[in-house]
C-alpha cells in the first residue's frame, strides 16, 4: 500500500483501498447525519479519484475522498471520527489535499455542502474557500430540504 507522507510523529497518510471500505464506512455512519451508503465508496476508488485516509497509531481517523478532471477538483468527502474531532485533524487532511492538488497543477477546488454544516463551512473558510452559489432547497433534512452551498478555493 502507498504511503503518500507522514505528517508527523504516529500521523500516516495512505492510499485508500477497498479493503479500507467497512472501516470507512463505520466512522462516516458515526460522523455523519447524512452518511454515504457503502455503494458510494465502493464506485469512488476508481481512475479520476484522488483519495487518502488518515491513520494514527494504526488506527483509521479520517478520510477524503476528491475527483480531479484536468484542471479542476471536487471534493466528495472529507471526514474525522468524531472522537478524534476538535483536534485539527480537518485542517491536517484539507491542507494535504491542497498542498497535493497545487504540486498537480490542478488551479480550482470544488464542494457542495449542507448549508447547517457550520463545523465543515468553518473549515473550508479557514482554507479561503468562498460561497460562490447557493442551490435552494438542494439536500433533503429532517424540515424538508435544505440549501446546498457550493464553495471554491482558486488553487493558482
Ligand atoms: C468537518 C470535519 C471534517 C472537521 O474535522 P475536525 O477534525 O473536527 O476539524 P478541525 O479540528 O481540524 O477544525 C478545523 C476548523 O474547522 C472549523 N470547525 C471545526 N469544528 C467546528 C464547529 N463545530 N463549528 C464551527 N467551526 C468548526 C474551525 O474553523 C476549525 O478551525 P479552528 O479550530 O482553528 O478554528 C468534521 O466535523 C466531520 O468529519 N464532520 C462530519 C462529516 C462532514 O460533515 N464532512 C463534510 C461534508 S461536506
Amino acid at each position: 500500500m502507498a504511503v503518500f507522507a507522514t505528517a508527523e510523529c504516529g500521523m500516516i497518510f495512505s492510499e485508500i483501498t477497498v479493503a479500507d471500505i467497512p472501516a470507512l464506512h463505520q466512522i462516516e455512519l458515526a460522523a455523519n447525519p447524512y452518511p454515504w451508503p457503502v455503494t458510494a465508496f465502493q464506485s469512488s476508488l476508481s481512475g479520476l479519484y484522488f483519495n487518502y485516509k488518515l491513520v494514527i497509531d494504526n488506527q483509521l481517523i479520517g478520510f477524503v475522498f476528491c475527483k480531479i478532471v484536468a484542471d479542476q477538483a471536487e471534493l466528495f468527502n472529507i471526514c474525522v471520527n468524531p472522537n478524534h474531532q476538535g483536534k485539527g485533524l480537518g485542517k491536517q487532511l484539507l491542507q494535504k489535499l491542497i498542498a497535493d492538488l497545487t504540486a498537480k497543477q490542478v488551479t480550482e477546488l470544488w464542494l457542495e455542502v449542507r448549508a447547517s454544516n457550520q463545523a465543515a463551512i468553518g473549515l473550508y473558510e479557514r482554507f479561503g474557500f468562498s460561497c460562490v452559489d447557493i442551490r435552494p432547497n438542494y439536500y433533503r433534512n429532517a424540515q424538508g430540504a435544505e440549501d446546498a452551498h457550493i464553495m471554491c478555493l482558486y488553487l493558482i
